[in-house]
């Protein structure tokens, strides 16, 4: 990996262009005008290049077509379902309650960050913290802009606060019975090829498995549960208090509270 920053750049409009010189000042990133350069010019020995578009914001990596942009993914039809009274696995495993303040260490899409959001509602609080900086500044731009025409999820993804952080570090300081519950979904080991949602972020994700320190910070941290979404045979932590199949497959490893067992 290169020491080069990461650019910030726009469509050559002028409402793009003053938008990615306030990100830039923002994220204290280098601002390059356009300028009718294409991503591979700008990207050079960069670590890639943000562009700001009209109505969302792009990354480059070097070397890639593809850019990763938010999109909400399954969190939509997921709430839907669950504002019928059709239980998501993610909900019931958590057990959060209306004013929960819960940490979803593992943004990634945010999808979940979402679902959860909108369980906890607009007395709870969401904090979520993503450890890639392409990955938490592109997410938390697109919760702050999407529109999904819903005003309920458009209000529940506007609560949510993202923070650039490696969850290790952050728990590590945090304080005991701080949150009422914590959530993980780290990257596999083994990639699920069948996991099209997830494909756009694998590159730039951070791909470190839960280390059972981290669990055990972790249940310090809450005041109720910690939440693993993994592979059911997963117990290099130990062994969960309960096990909640998710709609793929997986698992959700529910673990009390360190001050509860
Ligand atoms: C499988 S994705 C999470 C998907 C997410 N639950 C969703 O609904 O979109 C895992 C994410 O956790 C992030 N991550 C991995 N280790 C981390 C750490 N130590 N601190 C913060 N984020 C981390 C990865 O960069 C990746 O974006």
């Amino acid at each position: 990996m290169t020491d080069a920053p990461y650019l910030i750049t726009d469509t050559d409009r002028s409402e793009t262009r003053e938008r990615a010189q306030q990100m830039a000042a923002l994220l204290h990133l280098p601002y390059l005008p356009r300028q009718g350069r294409s991503i591979a010019a700008l990207c050079g020995t960069s670590r890639g290049v943000f562009v700001v578009e009209q109505k969302a914001l792009a990354f480059y990596a070097p070397g890639s077509k593809t850019a990763f942009r938010y999109h909400p993914s399954s969190a939509i039809p997921r709430i839907r379902d669950a504002s019928k009274g059709i239980a998501d696995p993610l909900l019931v495993a958590c057990e959060v309650q209306k004013g929960d303040r819960v940490l979803d260490a593992t943004l990634g899409l945010g999808a979940d960050a979402l679902v959860l959001s909108w369980g906890i509602g607009e007395e709870g609080e969401l904090i979520a913290l993503e450890h890639s900086l392409p990955i938490a500044v592109v997410v938390c731009d697109g919760l702050r802009r999407y529109q999904s025409n819903r005003a309920t999820i458009d209000a529940a993804m506007r609560r949510i606060r993202v923070f650039h952080a490696d969850h290790r570090h952050f728990l590590r300081h945090a304080e005991s019975s701080s949150f009422d519950i914590i959530y993980f979904d780290p990257m596999f080991v083994h990639p699920r090829y069948a996991s099209a949602g997830i494909a756009p972020l694998r590159a730039l994700a951070d791909p470190r498995p839960l280390s059972g320190d981290t669990l055990a910070l972790a249940r310090r941290v809450a005041r109720r549960r910690v939440v693993v979404k993994a592979e059911a045979e997963q117990v290099c932590w130990g062994k969960a208090d309960r096990l909640i199949r998710t709609h793929s497959g997986l698992y959700y490893h529910v673990f009390e509270a360190a001050s509860r067992s």
